[in-house]
């Protein structure tokens, strides 16, 4: 069975209180359920993890390495600095999407620099929360259409 691991990053576990007008009123916990139920009707297997430290989303990425299919990842700020992320994806050889709820090249400079899509197979950004599936749709069809 097809196994994605949706990844996120810092701060998301705030998703619905933080910065509604930005990033929505669905929590993290209901992308979660959303993706869950996905999945089902997909018949594919999705793990969520979310964590707020840098080191240990690079212990996912590693660990995703032979369990994983592919990787969605919304790495949240570190988008936008960490090296370390960046390496991680390169290194294990599972294809990723990185994904971000807002339109990151409609706000400030600094959200247009991106480490992770240097590496990655596409990007999903600014369709808030359904951006999810749309990401899981996305890596199916990358899926199928890799050698
Ligand atoms: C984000 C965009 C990032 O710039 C920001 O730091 C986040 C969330 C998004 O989903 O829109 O934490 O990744």
């Amino acid at each position: 069975m097809t196994s994605i691991l949706v990844l996120n990053g810092p701060n998301l576990n705030l998703l619905g209180t933080r910065q509604p007008e930005v990033y929505g009123h669905t929590t993290l916990a209901d992308v979660e359920a959303d993706c869950a139920s996905y999945a089902k009707t997909l018949g594919i297997k999705v793990t969520f993890l979310q964590s707020n430290h840098e080191g240990a989303l690079v212990d996912a990425i590693h660990a995703a390495k032979g369990t994983h299919d592919g990787i969605i990842l919304n790495a949240g700020a570190y988008t936008h600095t960490s090296i370390a992320l960046m390496d991680a994806i390169a290194s294990v050889e599972v294809p990723a999407i990185e994904l971000h709820l807002s339109n990151v090249h409609a706000r400030e400079e600094f959200r247009h620099q991106s480490y992770i899509a240097k590496v990655v197979v596409g990007i999903i950004c600014g369709f808030g929360a359904a951006g999810y599936r749309l990401a899981i749709d996305a890596m199916l069809g990358h899926l199928k259409d890799a050698p």
